[in-house]
C-alpha cells in the first residue's frame, strides 16, 4: 500500500487530481494507493494539535495515523510562493519527533503553473525529510505548467507521463 500526500489544504487542488491521477498509475501497476489530503486537517489544526496539544486532536491525528503507518508515501508538491505550501510544513510539524516518518520511503512530484515544476519546492522539502530520516527517491518529476498539460483527469504530456511512470517503477522496488 503505498500513501499518496495532498501537500496543499487547498479546496478543488490540482495536487488532489494529480494524486487521483498518480493513484491510477498505481493501480495499471497492481499497486494499491490511498490519498491523504490535507484538505481534510482541522481548521484549527495549528492551535490545538501542535506543541503541547501534539497527539491530542483526533480528527489531525486520523491524517497522521495514516503517514505514520505507511512504509512507502508520495508527496504531491504544489509550488507556492517558490517553495512548498506553509501548511505542509505545519502538518509535518504536528507529526511525532522524532520517529514520525523516520525510515520511511518517499517520493514527490512538483507541480506549478509557471516554469519551474516545484524544483525548489522539492529540494526544500528534501533537506526536511532527510533531517527526519527519510529516503527521499533521488526522481522527482517537476511538472511546469500543469495547466497546460492535465486535462480531464488525466496528465497529457508524454514526456511527464513517462517521468511518472519512471518513478512509479524505481519506488515500488524502493
Ligand atoms: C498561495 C499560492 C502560491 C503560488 N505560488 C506559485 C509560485 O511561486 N510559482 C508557480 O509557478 N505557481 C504558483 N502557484 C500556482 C500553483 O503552483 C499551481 O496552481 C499548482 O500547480 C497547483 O496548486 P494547487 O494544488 O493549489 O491547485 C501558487 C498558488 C498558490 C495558491
Amino acid at each position: 500500500m503505498i500513501t499518496i500526500v495532498v501537500g496543499t489544504n487547498r479546496k478543488n487542488s490540482v495536487s488532489r487530481k494529480v494524486a487521483e491521477y498518480y493513484s491510477s498509475l498505481l493501480s495499471a501497476k497492481s499497486e494499491e494507493s490511498q490519498i491523504v489530503d490535507l484538505v481534510d486537517l482541522p481548521a484549527d489544526f495549528t492551535t490545538t494539535a501542535l506543541y503541547e496539544n501534539n497527539g491530542t486532536n483526533e480528527a489531525f491525528n486520523g491524517l497522521r495515523k495514516k503517514v505514520q503507518a505507511a512504509d512507502k508515501l508520495v508527496f504531491i508538491v504544489p509550488e507556492y510562493n517558490g517553495s512548498f505550501p506553509g501548511v505542509l510544513k505545519a502538518f509535518i510539524d504536528g507529526l511525532k519527533y522524532p520517529e514520525g516518518v523516520k525510515d520511511k520511503m518517499a517520493a514527490m512530484v512538483g507541480i506549478s503553473s509557471g516554469v519551474q515544476g516545484g524544483v525548489f519546492a522539492m529540494s526544500h522539502l528534501t533537506d526536511i525529510f532527510n533531517y527526519l530520516g527519510m529516503n527521499v527517491l533521488a526522481i522527482k518529476p517537476k511538472l511546469a505548467a500543469i495547466e497546460r498539460n492535465f486535462e480531464g483527469g488525466k496528465i497529457t504530456n508524454d514526456l511527464y507521463n513517462q517521468l511518472l511512470n519512471g518513478q512509479i517503477d524505481r519506488l515500488i522496488k524502493f
